[in-house]
């Protein structure tokens, strides 16, 4: 965003700045959430369903990029109404059911709205990808409003984390067309998911 005065007036760059701030908000929220959830489980069986919580707020380049791409004025108004991943937060998991439990854990809370569920490890993606994708939205309080903030919240066990972040690292949004290579990262996703559904029958065999 090199030349922003430009683009933008004061009044949307005021705007701009404080749809940020509320996207911080909702993901301090959403994080809480599952850092409660976390804490409750591990009371309640001595082990914690959550490897980690990472967060990120989507660059005002990635923003802009995007916004362009669907051919859309930078405006707060049409940033609310069309970017589902402005706020991100991701769950990584030791277990496959540790995941959905979870999802199921935030979507029942009477706070949050399900906008829209992607299950990408029911159904992978061609490019073997696997992740549970929701994007909810959460109210955040403030002085004087409450406001409702969609956050896009990625759930993975660390086998899928382990996949996207080597594939993402060699891959994600370039236009790599080598089949070869399109076919080793497929064949390595699936290994891992087999890794996931061994790891999480030898847990229920443990376990229950
Ligand atoms: P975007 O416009 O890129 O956000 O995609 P989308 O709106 O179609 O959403 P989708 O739920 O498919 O993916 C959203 C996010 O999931 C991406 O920004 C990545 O963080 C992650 N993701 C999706 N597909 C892949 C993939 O093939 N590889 C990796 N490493 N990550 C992915
Ligand atoms: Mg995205």
């Amino acid at each position: 965003m090199a030349d922003n005065s430009t683009d933008f007036s004061v009044e949307n760059q005021e705007k701009l700045k404080k749809l940020m701030a509320h996207y911080r908000c909702a993901i301090m929220e959403i994080e809480t959430k599952f850092r409660v959830l976390d804490e409750e489980f591990s009371l309640r069986h001595d082990r914690n369903p959550i490897s980690s919580v990472s967060t990120r707020l989507k660059s005002h380049e990635s923003l802009i990029e995007k916004m362009k791409r669907k051919g859309l004025a930078v405006t707060a108004e049409n940033i609310e109404n069309n970017i589902n991943d402005v706020a991100g937060v991701r769950v990584v998991c030791p277990f496959t059911d540790d995941v959905y439990v979870l999802a199921k854990a935030l979507t029942r809370q009477n706070d949050i709205d399900v906008i829209r569920i992607k299950d990408y490890i029911e159904n992978p993606k061609e490019n073997g990808y696997r992740s549970l994708h929701i994007i909810v939205a959460v109210p955040i309080f403030l002085a004087d409003e409450t406001r409702k903030m969609r956050v896009e919240v990625q759930l993975r066990t660390i086998a899928m984390d382990f996949w996207a972040s080597l594939e993402h690292q060699l891959r994600y949004k370039k236009e790599i067309q080598n089949e070869e290579i399109s076919g080793e990262l497929k064949s390595c996703a699936e290994i891992s998911a087999d890794l996931d559904r061994r790891m999480n029958s030898l847990r229920n065999s443990i376990i229950q």
